[in-house]
């Protein structure tokens, strides 16, 4: 194994071990701050409710996507196992994590090829950093989808956690050029996302000229990088900047305002229940995805991983059933109120496409 291939494998074990430990939650999502209007008479009936979505050409049980979390180093191997077994049970969407570290070196492609084992009909998909995207180009776009047979390609964005990192690609030219040239002829859907610290409109606009299928916002009030980073390394300069930046970026609820109705959204950071899950729906999300709560049940045991995504599911029902809503389609004409902080982002971007 070379250096370089080392320590991205070594850094992602880092990042579960301290992920599931320390604290890593920073900012806020903005959430608790939206509130769904009650239907007194609902009018369906609870076991009734049907969570099913339509994505990207594709039916799933429910719009829980479990989101992109981890791979390429031994320890991975149970917990993808675990995630891919709950994927396959539930009929719901998978992500893997980054699966740089197998393209340096193929030795480690059994911590992703076990996803595809364990969950034969699930809608996964790959993961490949843009920066790896611009550097190594459509090569190893292919791999990654061929690893696991997947149905489409997540790019993430992470540079926020790279600006900390002081190894970290502090470069961002050419990272939209190389996705254009991705989604002009790709097999599998190209989707684009963001990692905690959200999509604005400007930059969504961006990202359906250059072809992507769809857009994880990945906003913030969730997993904080900065926040993993700073605790990585306590001692260096780099810990002082990534509590800094600890809050960075746009709340989820924000960042799904700002990207809502224009393309296929998936609203990441800070899901941390079925009620989120029902808020992010009634502001537009198509799906919900959530990392850090599987995370703990997924290092424990399938079961656990089931329990926790049935507890959701049931939470996204009542909600659903209390809304009125028997159909996730439904959800979008559920009436929101907004307050606090979050209230006032929205009105200002309001305002900006307004023109005052
Ligand atoms: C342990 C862990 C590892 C992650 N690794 C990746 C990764 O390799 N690639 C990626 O695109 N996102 C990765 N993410 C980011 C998640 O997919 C997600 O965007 C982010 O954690 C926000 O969701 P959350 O607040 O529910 O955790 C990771 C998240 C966690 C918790």
């Amino acid at each position: 194994m070379m250096e370089e291939e080392m320590s991205t494998s070594s850094r992602k074990r880092d990042h579960l071990r301290i992920c599931a430990g320390s604290r890593v939650e920073a900012g806020f999502s903005g959430f608790s701050d939206v509130r769904l209007v009650h239907a007194a008479l609902p009018e369906c009936s609870l076991p009734e409710v049907d969570t099913g979505v339509r994505f990207l050409g594709h039916h799933l049980a429910s719009p829980l996507f479990i989101a992109a979390m981890t791979g390429g180093h031994r320890d991975a191997i149970p917990i993808n196992r675990n995630l891919a077994a709950a994927a396959e049970r539930f009929g719901i969407g998978m992500g893997v994590g980054s699966q740089r570290a197998a393209l340096e070196d193929p030795d480690l492609e059994d911590s992703f090829t076990v996803v595809r084992e364990a969950a034969p009909r699930a809608f996964l998909c790959a993961n490949l950093g843009v920066v790896q995207l611009r550097d190594h180009g459509i090569e190893w776009a292919e791999r990654a989808v061929e690893m696991i047979d997947a149905q489409a390609l997540c790019i993430h964005a992470n540079f926020l956690q790279e600006a900390i990192m002081p190894e970290g690609d502090h470069d961002a030219r050419g990272c939209l050029g190389a996705l254009a040239t991705l989604c002009r002829d790709f097999p599998v859907p190209v989707i684009l996302k963001e990692t905690g610290a959200g999509i604005s409109r400007e930059t969504a606009r961006r990202l359906w000229g250059a072809g992507v299928s769809a857009i994880d916002i990945g906003g913030l009030g969730g997993t904080s990088w900065a926040r993993v980073e700073c605790i990585r390394s306590p001692e260096s300069p780099s810990a002082r900047l990534g509590e800094r930046f600890a809050d960075w970026g746009i709340p989820t609820v924000v960042s799904l305002r700002e990207v809502a109705g224009t393309g296929p959204v998936i609203a990441t950071g800070g899901v941390r229940s079925g009620l989120d899950m029902a808020k992010a729906l009634a502001l537009g999300a198509d799906l919900c995805g959530m990392a850090l709560p599987l995370l703990a049940p997924a290092m424990k045991s399938g079961e656990a991983v089931a329990e926790r995504i049935e507890g959701f599911t049931k939470e996204l029902a009542v909600a659903m059933f209390l809304s009125g809503a028997r159909t996730v389609k439904s959800m979008r004409n559920v009436r929101t109120w907004i307050t606090g902080t979050t209230r006032q982002m929205i009105e200002r971007i309001q305002e900006i496409s307004d023109g005052s």
